[in-house]
């Protein structure tokens, strides 16, 4: 039985939290292993509606959830996402939730270099969510960052707080940003650390023993494809690697152990920030996509840019991030239109392009080729099984599995939980 890694194939938002949630009922342990709380994953249960940023959704299902070393955790905003789902009558305790004693932590002054730099950028902005999440990982591979395990040895947090504040207050100074101060800080976090060390663990122990004993193990994906940092639309990607492979390295196993990866793909394309958009719509049909699909971002509210499907890029993720599935979700949001176009590769000065290539120029400069396609009349949504979609829509949905090269082994119709179809179970491989 593998295990299921579950990524976005897109710009993000594809519907990961939905996906994960409804395997979550097949899985042992969910487990985060990159990105932060720049995540945002919203998941609706009959009249709920969970939005988690950094805990693993298949808490909502009551499973062990695990974050793992990969993910950057700013601490405060963890126990106020803990009160927020508890409030909603979730049960966090620490044998729920573990975190890696190795993950890094996001301070204050990560998020205030972000949003300065973002600021000093002006026009050529990337549109981050502000939230530090570049700046923590810069210090991970600087070698100087805080990790959770640190909140237990109050001596080397403060030394580590000298080294830190050295490099971030002269940067902050520099962009003309306010700077920081070390007892405030280094307080701080001796009064969250009582609160946050009943969580950590070496997880990669307990993972180790869950796979000897065969228990599932459903690795929850953040961001998208081609927001990784080596993969994506570099600069205007996340910080950290999104692909399947990183399920392994940011959680403390070996590559095996990841098993069965099912990219998340939306029936269009949206994206929240600045970068290139190939298929991006600016006209009627693009606002009709957003208001349909409630296009807003989850973490920040910006109203998420929309175009159609863009099959090049998909199949380029299916690639690089070792996709072996995809969810196709929102199919809903289709109906009714008349024709649908799939971007189906690009052209730059009027030379073919099968994929985007890595130059920031060529990208920007990249027009999509399109081929169209019908659309149906019929509604889609709540659909639980493929008697239940129109002739077009199955013909659509084949035709994406044909251009990127990937087959659909699940379909979504709707925000809610079941209205969900199983085309093959990811846990069976
Ligand atoms: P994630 O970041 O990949 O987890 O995705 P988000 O949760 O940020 O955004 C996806 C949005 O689409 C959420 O509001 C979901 O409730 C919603 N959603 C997921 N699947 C479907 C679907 O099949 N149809 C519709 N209409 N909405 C969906
Ligand atoms: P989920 O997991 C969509 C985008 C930001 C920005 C870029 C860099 O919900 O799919 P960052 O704050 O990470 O340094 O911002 O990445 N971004 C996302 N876009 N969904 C997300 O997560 C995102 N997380 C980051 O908008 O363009
Ligand atoms: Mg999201």
């Amino acid at each position: 039985m593998p295990n299921v890694a579950v990524i976005g194939a897109q710009w993000g938002d594809e519907g990961k939290g939905k996906v994960v949630d409804w395997l979550a009922s097949r899985a042992d342990i969910v487990v985060r292993f990159q990105g932060g709380h720049n995540a945002g994953h919203t998941l609706v249960v009959g009249n709920q509606t969970y939005k988690l940023s950094l805990l693993p959704s298949g808490l909502v299902r009551g499973k062990l959830g695990i974050i793992g070393n990969g993910v950057v955790v700013d601490p405060w905003a963890l126990l106020a996402e803990i009160a927020r789902v508890q409030s909603q009558g979730l049960r966090v305790p620490p044998d729920m939730l573990r975190v890696a004693d190795n993950a890094i932590l996001i301070l204050p002054l990560h998020g205030a270099l972000d949003r300065a730099r973002e600021a000093a950028r002006g026009d050529a902005r990337i549109g981050t969510t502000g939230r530090g999440i570049g700046p923590a990982y810069e210090d991970k591979v600087g070698r100087r960052a805080i990790r959770a395990c640190d909140l237990a040895e109050p001596e080397t947090l403060s030394a580590k707080l000298d080294e830190l504040l050295l490099h971030h207050n002269t940067l902050l100074r520099g962009l003309g940003a306010e700077t920081f101060e070390k007892q405030a800080l280094l307080d701080s976090l001796l009064e969250i650390a009582p609160k946050i060390l009943p969580y950590v663990e070496p997880v990669w122990e307990r993972l180790d023993a869950a796979r000897r004993d065969g228990r599932r193990i459903l690795f929850e994906g953040a961001q998208a494809a081609m927001l990784d940092v080596d993969h994506g639309t570099y600069p205007f990607v996340t910080s950290s690697n999104t692909v399947a492979a990183t399920a392994a390295s940011g959680s403390g196993m070996g590559p095996s152990a990841v098993g069965f990866v099912l990219g998340i793909a939306k029936a269009y394309t949206t994206r929240v920030g600045s970068g290139p958009f190939p298929s991006e719509l600016h006209d009627e049909t693009g606002r009709q996509l957003g208001e349909r699909g409630h296009e807003f971002g989850t973490v920040t509210g910006r109203p998420r840019r929309c175009g159609w499907f863009d099959a090049a890029m998909v199949r380029q993720a299916v690639k690089v991030g070792g996709i072996q599935g995809l969810a196709l979700t929102k199919l809903d949001v289709l109906d009714g239109l008349d024709q649908l176009q799939i971007c189906t590769g690009y052209t730059i000065a009027g030379a073919r392009f099968a994929h985007l290539p890595a130059a920031p120029g060529a990208q920007a400069a990249a027009l999509p080729i399109y081929e169209t396609i019908d659309g149906w009349r019929d509604s889609t949504r709540g659909a639980r099984s493929w008697a239940d979609l129109p002739a077009q829509a199955i013909k659509y949905v084949r035709r994406i599995e044909e251009l990127v090269e990937a087959p659909v082994t699940l379909l979504s119709t709707s925000p809610e939980r079941d209205d969900t179809i199983m085309v093959r179970d990811p846990f069976q491989g």
